[in-house]
Order: structure tokens, then sequence, then C-alpha cells
């Protein structure tokens, strides 16, 4: 790998020991990729506090969190001491709301690491959005800038709907890249890399958040990691549909990128999406496919008694929020439910001022952050039958927690808490 000599400096421990083992990592980590350079980067999404009970231990010794960053981030197991991040550095989630320790069944113990982990990422200058949608609350990448970011839905998010460019970074290279401000240049940095390579023709009505779901569920399945090129869509999507359509393609498939023509901003038309690429595959998505893609979701579920609704996968914006309000407002969770949302942090604060928060907490639910049930493995105790409108959590949640979970609208859903029964279906 060539690098510059400001990199080279650094590979050489000229700038401490800390950039040493970080430029040490990003070059094998190139290598490896078959990359032939480092880029610039001034915007990085990862994670560094000690988010599992392995990680706990080692903050909890003589070195403390520098051990964490040391042995998980630098892949050192010698601890370094970390400085502050020399570029804008955000945490994505992390494993429990601290806020909700009771309710999560987290013990003292764990919530005063987390607080520590959350001191000591201040402490380096990296910012708390402890979401999985940081482009939600302030971190927004412009066109064209390159980034380091972990969380599969946000890199779809962030590479596709506002034309950024990272590939799915991991907790190591994200943690290199604080500390230097490079990555290594390949995959998605490139150009040529991003045009389409498969055409997907849509032949159904795809309107609601739900329905943005499954076309990115069936989109990931059928493409896996290449570039999805999807016409046939009527009305404009918003933020919250093409957030779900991303998570849903990531999760099924490996997709980071892809092109709605007409849409996106790398697609002004169907030939720039390809630039010059002829589709490797076709596919149409009609109502065949929106059914057999809702069945496939809901596989694991056949209990129509549901015990538990999560919603907020990805992170729910306030636009969310505010619509599960509206359809909750004076009405009580089942006794023999729960309802459990969430939210980024500065999300939540903005829905304690508009009073969402109170209407959430008086029908019997909770508002939660920096966490969800399938990453952070935080349900109410004794749950079987769950119920989400993501694509993504009914993907996960069953296989990671042994229940079973129905797919829904938002609607379905907050009518599942409130009735304690599933009455969901495609409408
Ligand atoms: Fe976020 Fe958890 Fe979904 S971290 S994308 S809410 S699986």
């Amino acid at each position: 790998m060539r690098l510059t000599d400001h990199e080279q400096a650094m590979y050489d421990g000229e700038h401490g020991i800390a950039k040493q083992k970080a430029m040490d990592l990003l070059v094998r980590y190139g290598n490896a990729l078959g990359a032939e350079r480092l880029v610039d980067t001034r915007n990085v999404a990862g994670t560094i506090g000690a988010t599992t009970p392995f990680m706990r231990k080692y903050a909890d010794e003589a070195g403390g969190l520098d051990a964490v960053f040391s042995e998980f981030n630098l892949d050192s197991r010698e601890v370094v001491r970390i400085p502050k991040v020399s570029v804008y550095s955000s945490h994505l989630q992390q494993g429990i709301d601290p806020e909700h320790a009771a309710e999560q069944g987290v013990g003292e113990d764990v919530v005063r690491i987390f607080r520590k982990g959350d001191a000591y990422s201040a402490g380096l200058g990296v910012q708390l959005l402890n979401t999985c949608a940081p482009y939600q609350v302030g971190n927004l990448p412009a066109r064209g800038e390159h980034c380091a970011w972990m969380e599969s839905s946000a890199v779809i998010y962030i590479n596709a709907v506002l034309g950024a460019k990272s590939n799915a970074e991991g907790r190591e290279s994200t943690g290199a890249a604080m500390l230097t401000g490079k990555i290594p240049y390949w995959g998605y940095h490139i150009d040529e890399n991003r045009r389409g390579t498969h055409a997907i023709d849509v032949d159904v009505p795809i309107e609601s958040m739900s329905d943005w779901g499954m076309l990115g569920y069936f989109v990931g399945d059928r493409v896996q990691d290449r570039v999805p090129v999807i016409t046939g869509i009527g009305r404009a999507p918003n933020m919250v549909r093409l957030k779900h359509f991303g998570a849903a393609a990531a999760s099924s498939g490996g997709v980071e990128m892809y092109h709605i023509p007409g849409y996106t901003p790398e697609a002004p038309s169907v030939e720039a999406a390809f630039g010059g690429n002829r589709p490797i595959e076709r596919f149409v998505f009609g109502r065949k496919e929106l059914r057999e893609t809702y069945d496939n979701l809901n596989a694991t579920a056949s209990d129509v008694d549901v015990d538990f609704v999560m919603l907020g996968c990805p992170h729910y914006s306030i636009e969310q929020i505010w619509e599960v309000c509206q359809l909750l407002e004076g009405r009580k969770v089942h006794v023999n439910s729960n309802l459990w949302i969430f939210t980024p942090r500065a999300t939540k604060q903005i829905c304690d001022q508009n009073g969402y928060t109170r209407i959430i907490t008086e029908a019997g639910g909770f508002l939660m952050s920096d966490t969800c049930s399938a990453l952070g493995r935080v349900m109410p105790k004794g749950v079987k039958v769950a119920a989400v409108d993501s694509a993504k959590q009914v993907h996960y949640l069953p296989a990671i927690m042994g229940i079973q979970a129905w797919f829904g609208s938002t609607a379905d859903c907050i009518d599942a808490a409130v009735t304690g029964r599933w009455n969901g279906g495609l409408r």
C-alpha cells in the first residue's frame, strides 16, 4: 500500500504509539482488501464502549477503557494511552439503555460501566449520539464525502440516499479511523463500484413504511451484496421509508448501495444509475413477490397472543413517534403485553418536550434509547411472541432471542400492543 508522508510518519510512530497501532491495523486491513492506498475521512461512526460482558471485564481492570480500545479497536494486547480523536466521530448504538436498566433486566454494575464508557468517549471527543441512525440526529454527511461508518442500515442510507461514500466498516477500522482520519480506499469509496449491477422492476404500489421494508427485504435477498437499481416507484419516498428499505436490504442481503432513478442523488436516470453497466440480472417485484415476502417475514409466528411490541428498528425518527402517539393516545397497552419504542437519545429529549414520552408512558409503554432488543438482547422477561414493524428486526429477533415474531404495519403493531392479539395482515 502506498502511504503519504504524513501516513508514513504515523505508521513509523512519530505521532505516538496509539496512532502507530491504528496505522498498522489500517495497513494490514487495506492490504488484505487489496487497497492501494488510504483515503482521508473527516466523519467516522463507530463503537468504542464496553458493550459486551467480556469487554466490561476489561473496563474494570487496571487499563480501564484504554484497554478496551487497545484490544477491541486497535487489535493490541499492549494497553496504550488513547489520545483524543483527530476527526469528527460519532458513537453508534450500545448494549443497554441506562435510563431503563430495571425494565431491561440490567444490573447496576453494567450501568456503572456504561456511564464510565460514555464519559470516556466524551473525553476523547466522540459524540454520544448512541444510535444506529446518526443521520437523524446531527451527523448528516454530504454528497461525495468519504466516511468510515459501521452499522449496515446507516451505511446504506448515507451511500444511497445522501451520496456519501463508505463501506460497512468494523469496530477496529472505525476506531483506527477516529485516531488517524484515514480508511482504506476500496469498495464504495471508488465511483465505478457504485454503479448499478441488477435491475428491480416494481410492479405493485409501494407506499407505506412496511411496503418499503418488504421491498428492501426482497431486493437484498435477490441481489445479496450487489448494487440494485429500482424502477417503477410512484410516489417519492421519504427518509423513514428509505431508512426501512435500506435496513431490510442490508439484512436479507449485504446491500450497501442502491439507486432509485429520479430520487437518489447519483441516479438522475436509469442510464446514469447503471453508468454503462449492463444489468447482470433483472427481477420483478409484483403482488406475488409482495405476498411471498410478507409470508417469509412472518414465518416464525403462529401464536396470535402477542406479549411484546418492539418499535424503532432502525431507531425511530421524531416523525414516527408522532405517528405512534396519534395511534396510541388515550389507549392502554394490554395487561398481557408490553410496548417498547427505541429512538436516539436526542430525539427522546424532543419527545419529552413535545409530550410524546408522556403519551407513551401513560399508555403503559416505554420510550427507550441507546440500544434495541436484537442488539442488546433486551426484552421484557418471559416474552414468547413479539410484533414489530421492521423487516430488519423480524429478521434478527426470533433467531437471537428464540421467540416468535410477527411483522406488519405500525398500526397493526399498536393494535397488537393494545389488544394483546395479532390481527395484522397484508392489506
Ligand atoms: Fe438499530 Fe437495533 Fe435495528 S441497533 S438498526 S434498532 S437491530
